[in-house]
């Protein structure tokens, strides 16, 4: 895979980098609104909280989730609440979640936030979506062996992880690959064996690999840890 990597000495210089490099990506998008699609789980909060003193312009910006758990608002394991609390509670920008109910099939509440996104992202290209990337080289909800890993039709839908005995929504690989620009943040040492696999090793072995057939430019922001076991891959330093 083709890829752009930038290699930063830690993972708090990694969060202080990405912080920086997101905003200079978002700055330079011209017009009157920019849209950000973000990554759950526990790399990025450190990222997000740097955001928030970010000059981004932020009262243009529009936040979404490349995936949620299907959990409530305030649960501890949602995505969305930890983007809340990192970043989207401390800035202008809109900030757009999907519905959870009790009451509510996770189908629908995919529906919902899928005809949402339509509306957002008029031309299906997002101006940058955030991924992360599991150490089975899962990214967003789609992981290996999942149902939603190989719908091409949807933008986003709901899927059953039995890895995780959990309902997930999520993007799907035809919006994530048609992102203008994709970045994706990896730390840890326990990363690095499939940061090299996927990078460079045979095709089709890993979810995350579909990046291949991205759209546009897709750089990989890691610490050096995650990076360290990378042998043909022209790392930049960060
Ligand atoms: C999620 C994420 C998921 C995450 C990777 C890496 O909902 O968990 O969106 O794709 O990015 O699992 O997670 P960590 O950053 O916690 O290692």
């Amino acid at each position: 895979m083709g890829a752009h990597v930038i290699s930063f000495s830690s993972d708090d210089s990694l969060a202080t980098g990405a912080a920086r490099w997101i905003a200079a990506t978002l700055a330079g998008i011209p017009g009157d609104r920019v849209n950000l699609g973000l990554a759950g789980g526990s790399t990025p909060a450190a990222t997000y909280q740097r955001l928030r003193d970010e000059e981004v312009g932020w009262d243009r910006a529009d936040l979404w989730l490349s995936d949620e758990r299907w959990v409530p608002w305030d649960h501890a394991d949602s995505n969305g609440r930890m983007v809340a609390d990192a970043l989207a509670d401390h800035i202008p920008a809109r900030f757009h979640r999907p519905r959870f109910s009790p009451h509510l099939e996770p189908a629908d509440s995919a529906a919902f936030y899928e005809a949402e996104l339509r509306r957002l992202l008029t031309d299906g290209a997002a101006d940058l979506i955030l991924l992360g990337m599991g150490a089975d080289g899962h990214t967003a909800s789609l992981f290996p062996g999942s149902e939603a890993l190989v719908d091409q039709r949807r933008w986003f839908v709901h899927n059953r992880v039995p890895q995780q005995q959990a309902t997930r929504l999520t993007a799907t690989s035809r919006l994530l690959t048609a992102a203008r620009r994709v970045a994706v943040l990896v730390a840890g040492v326990d990363k690095s064996e499939t940061l090299a696999a996927v990078l460079e090793g045979p095709d089709g072995m890993f979810p995350i690999q579909f990046l291949q057939q991205a759209a546009g430019e897709v750089t990989w922001l890691t610490d050096r840890e995650a990076a360290s076991r990378l042998s043909s891959t022209e790392v930049d330093q960060g």
